[in-house]
């Protein structure tokens, strides 16, 4: 299977915004990503903007349409956002005020549930696809569904923070077990965080993954090796 690239480009936001200066330009890096292969564009739009703005999503989903992957939080903040600059597709996940990072997938809860169910039918209704981030896990896969999420994105943080070689590979056979489960019952799959040069080839041998999203890996090898080098690299590896 062709394995498709969606690259994170939030952390050009975040050095852009480091200086308070107008580059480097989240837009030019998405221009340059998907010149070098990049087959989608995923920015993280927080509460804070801490990194990528509406401004920027506005631009973003202007000029790249068909492109754009916008990761989000299950918010009336978001879907307002979403629902304006309608990207590509979106990846609703957990948000905590002051994380480093999303941590893990979604905590289906009845009131998340609820709220997730009542923004994808928004966002149906205005043809954006909604995949939810999830851990790698069967009861999860099941709620997505029911929600009516078109995709899941699978959560790869525990595979690349494994301590040992034995707990890497367990990680992957849960991963490969979700994804088998995940396409079963009707839907895309991704996978994503945490991923980078090194342990990536586990995860595009499983089979039925459609799409790795992967950000910091890419990001921070382009600074030493160049933007289109990086995505690239990465491409090929996949
Ligand atoms: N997928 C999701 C849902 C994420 O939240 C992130 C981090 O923003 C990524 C993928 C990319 O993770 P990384 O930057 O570790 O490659």
């Amino acid at each position: 299977m062709n394995l498709k690239l969606g690259v994170n480009i939030d952390h050009i936001a975040t050095l852009r915004n480091a200086r308070k200066a107008a580059y480097p330009d989240p837009v030019d890096a998405a221009a340059v990503c998907l010149a070098s292969g990049a087959n989608f564009i995923v920015a993280h739009l927080r509460k804070d903007e801490r990194h990528i703005t509406q401004k920027d999503i506005a631009q973003l989903c202007k000029l790249f349409p068909k492109k754009i992957h916008l990761e989000c939080a299950a918010t009336d903040f978001a879907e307002k956002i979403v629902l304006k600059y309608k990207p590509y597709s979106v990846c609703i996940v957990p948000e905590v005020p002051g994380e480093v990072t999303t941590t893990g997938g979604l905590k289906f809860t009845p009131a998340v549930q609820k709220r997730i169910f009542s923004m994808i039918e928004k966002l149906h209704k205005k043809h954006i696809l909604v995949s939810l981030f999830v851990d790698p896990v069967a009861a999860d896969l099941r709620t997505a569904v029911r929600l009516g999420a078109d995709m899941v994105e699978l959560c790869t943080r525990q595979y690349s923070e494994a301590k040992t070689p034995k707990q890497a590979q367990k990680c992957v056979q849960e991963l490969a077990l979700s994804a088998l489960l995940a396409q079963e019952l009707g839907m895309q799959v991704h996978a994503g965080h945490g991923l980078d040069y090194h342990n990536v080839l586990a995860i595009a041998d499983i089979g039925g993954i459609s799409c790795m999203n992967i950000g910091f890996a890419i990001i921070t090898r382009s600074l030493f090796a160049g933007l289109p080098s990086a995505v690239e690299e990465m491409k090929n590896l996949l």
